[in-house]
């Protein structure tokens, strides 16, 4: 494999490759060589056979430490993914994309192309134009119309819900063709903290200020809280039911309102207890109905949806607190029950062994 992207996923993902090497070697018959790992200025490739477990290990904590593979002992500049690939690569080579850029793009979908294979983390490629997805994600795609569904080029897991199963599990049931009527769910940890926050009785400012104080959220709080990350993954999982949408198709509600944009983050923490009462008062009307206030992603009859949303106390999403991210598949076998995943939906180490489970199972595909 080559690896782009050494940021907290990438080396959580090396890490857990070195680790579990006699593991994989005596259950799978596996050997995982990395043949590069790319940074956005450099590289280190393997001269030889895959990159020995010292050098793996030493260019993790290089980059730990902020480094760039460029000054890297035995790493170069790079300005081109795709020449790293054409230097590293073997046939069959998995691409794993744990960079968080469009700009990967081209290499992965002319990797495809060349019959190599590609496993993301990075949600980007894979929620701009619907035929650059239909490139990643279906082998044999040219244009606007997708081939069949395969499963031998690409997986995503890690996009969606970190390490949890959520697109093994809307695979599984599309495979049997068990029709999906709706999907619902929270991906956001921070929103998650937040939302828990309103209903134990917080004023919203204040929910938000600890979050950001905590590291809960982005540098930027706005980032997490206008919900764009999450309209990505409810496109992903639209997208994964075969549905024709953009991004500009889902309907997002941000929960700040678009004239503290342009603010400083501390004049936008600071202008946060205007919004208070409109928080409190939600979730009022809510708790009258029964009801708890959630930020989900609703996909259902061909749209979707992502916002604050009221959600009967009782059901899995109204029972999940903190910042667990929960998704229901509400199918014609699933209810009125839902099928339910929950559970730690972020994380450097999960993320990267959501990863680790992609690589292993398409190595079985070759
Ligand atoms: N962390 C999580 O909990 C989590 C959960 C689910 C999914 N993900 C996804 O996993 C991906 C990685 O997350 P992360 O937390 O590891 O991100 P990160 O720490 O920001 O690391 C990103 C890495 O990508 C590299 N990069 C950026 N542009 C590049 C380019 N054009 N070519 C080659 N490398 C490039 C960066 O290089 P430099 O080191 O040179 O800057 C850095 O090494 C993201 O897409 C994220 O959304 C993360």
């Amino acid at each position: 494999m080559i690896l782009f992207g050494v940021g907290g996923v990438g080396r959580a993902l090396i890490r857990q490759i070195v680790q579990n090497r006699a593991y994989h070697a005596a259950e799978y018959g596996l050997e995982i060589s990395i043949l590069a790992v790319c940074d956005r200025e450099g590289a280190v490739v393997a001269l030889q056979g895959g990159l020995d477990d010292v050098t793996l290990l030493d260019v993790v904590e290089f980059k730990a430490r902020r480094r760039r593979l460029s000054d890297h002992s035995q790493g170069g500049p790079q300005q081109d993914l795709a020449a790293v690939v054409d230097i590293a690569s073997r046939p069959g080579t998995l691409l794993v994309d744990c960079t968080a850029t469009e700009e990967t793009v081209p290499v992965l979908t002319q990797a495809l192309a060349q019959g190599h294979r590609v496993v993301l983390a990075n949600k980007k490629p894979l929620t701009g134009a619907q035929e650059v997805y239909n490139r990643l994600t279906r082998a044999g795609a040219t244009g606007s119309q997708p081939a069949a569904r395969s499963w031998s080029a690409s997986r995503w897991e890690a996009t969606c819900g970190a390490g949890l199963p959520v697109m093994a599990t809307l695979n599984r049931l599309q495979a049997s063709g068990d029709p999906i009527e709706r999907i619902a769910g929270a991906f956001s940890g921070t929103l998650g903290f937040v939302m828990s926050g309103l209903q134990a009785g917080q004023p919203f400012s204040a929910v938000v200020r600890e979050a950001h104080r905590l590291g809960y959220t982005e540098p930027d709080p706005r980032d997490d809280l206008g919900g764009v990350d999450v309209a990505r993954k409810a496109l992903i999982l639209a997208r994964g039911l075969g549905w024709q949408l953009e991004l500009a198709d889902v309907a997002v509600t941000s929960l700040y309102p678009a004239a503290l944009a342009e603010l400083s983050v501390a004049e936008f923490l600071a202008a946060l207890p205007a919004l208070d009462d409109h928080f409190a008062e939600q979730v009022a009307a809510a708790a009258a109905q029964n009801q708890v206030l959630r930020y989900v992603a609703r996909v259902a009859a061909g749209t979707c949806q992502v916002g604050p949303q009221a959600v009967p106390a009782a059901s899995p999403l109204g029972q999940l607190s903190g910042a667990d991210n929960l998704v229901e598949f509400h199918t014609r076998w699933y209810q009125p029950t839902p099928l339910v995943i929950q559970g730690r939906g972020a994380g450097a180490d999960a993320t990267a062994a959501g990863v680790l489970s992609d690589i292993v199972e398409l190595a079985f595909y070759r």
